[in-house]
C-alpha cells in the first residue's frame, strides 16, 4: 500500500515543517486537498500556499481538487509539478479532455468519484488514467467516518482495472485507518489517503508504517 497523508489535518501554523515530516516519516505522497466553497461547502488553499508546500516536499504532491471549473485549476497548479492531478467526474462535463490536458503538462491524470457515483461512469476513461480516487466520505472535510461501501466499489472498478488497464491504481481517501486499512487491500486498493489518522498519531512514522499493508 502507498501511503498519502492529507495535510488538511496538519498544523496549518507549521505547514512547511509538518510536510518535510511527513516525507522524512516514509509517506509516498503528499496529498493536497484545493476546495472552492463551490463545488464543495468549505475552502482551503491557492496556488501560493500550495507552492510552499511543493517546496517543503521531498515525494510528488498529490493534488485533490474539490472546485468548480477544472481546466482553470489545473493551468494554475500544473506549474508546480505534482506528480498526480484528480478532478472529480461529478463536475466534469469532458473529462476525457481535461485527462488529455493534464497528462499534456506530464501530470499524471486521476478522475475522483463521490460516495453514490458508480465505478462504471469511468469504465471508457480507464485506459486514459493513472489512478482512480473513491471517495470512502463525503469530500469537503477531514476526521469524518469511513462509509463501508466503498469497498465493494473498489472490488468492482478493480475487476474492470484489470481488464482495460492493469495500470491504473485505486486510491481510497475519507477515514482510512489502521482498522479498515487490511479491508482496503484486500478489495484491491493501491493508494491510502489519511488526514487525521496520521496527524493526530504521537508518531507519524509509526502512523504510516501501519499503513503499508
Ligand atoms: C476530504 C478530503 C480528505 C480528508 C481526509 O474531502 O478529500 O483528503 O483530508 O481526512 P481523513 O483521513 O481525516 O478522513
Ligand atoms: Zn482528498
Amino acid at each position: 500500500m502507498l501511503v498519502a497523508p492529507s495535510i488538511l489535518s496538519a498544523d496549518f501554523g507549521r505547514l512547511a515543517q509538518e510536510v518535510e515530516a511527513i516525507c522524512e516519516a516514509g509517506c509516498d505522497l503528499v496529498h493536497v486537498d484545493v476546495m472552492d466553497g463551490h463545488f464543495v461547502p468549505n475552502m482551503t488553499i491557492g496556488p501560493v500556499v500550495v507552492e510552499a508546500v511543493a517546496r517543503a516536499a521531498t515525494k510528488p504532491l498529490d493534488i485533490h481538487l474539490m472546485v468548480q471549473n477544472n481546466p482553470f485549476f489545473v493551468d494554475l497548479f500544473a506549474p508546480l509539478k505534482p506528480g498526480f492531478i484528480s478532478f472529480h467526474i461529478e463536475e466534469e462535463k469532458h473529462p476525457h479532455r481535461l485527462i488529455q490536458k493534464i497528462r499534456s503538462y506530464g501530470i499524471r491524470p486521476a478522475i475522483v468519484l463521490n460516495p453514490h457515483t458508480r465505478p462504471e461512469c469511468v469504465e471508457f476513461l480507464l485506459e486514459d488514467l493513472d489512478m482512480v480516487l473513491l471517495m470512502s466520505v463525503n469530500p469537503g472535510f477531514g476526521g469524518q467516518t469511513f462509509i463501508p461501501g466503498v469497498l465493494e466499489k473498489a472490488r468492482r472498478l478493480k475487476e474492470m482495472i484489470e481488464k482495460r488497464n492493469p495500470k491504473c491504481l485505486i486510491e481510497v481517501d475519507g477515514g482510512v485507518n489502521d482498522r479498515n486499512i487490511h479491508e482496503l487491500k484486500a478489495a484491491g486498493v493501491d493508494v491510502a489517503v489519511a488526514g487525521s489518522y496520521v496527524f493526530k498519531h504521537e508518531s507519524y512514522r509509526r502512523a504510516i508504517e501501519s499503513l503499508k499493508v
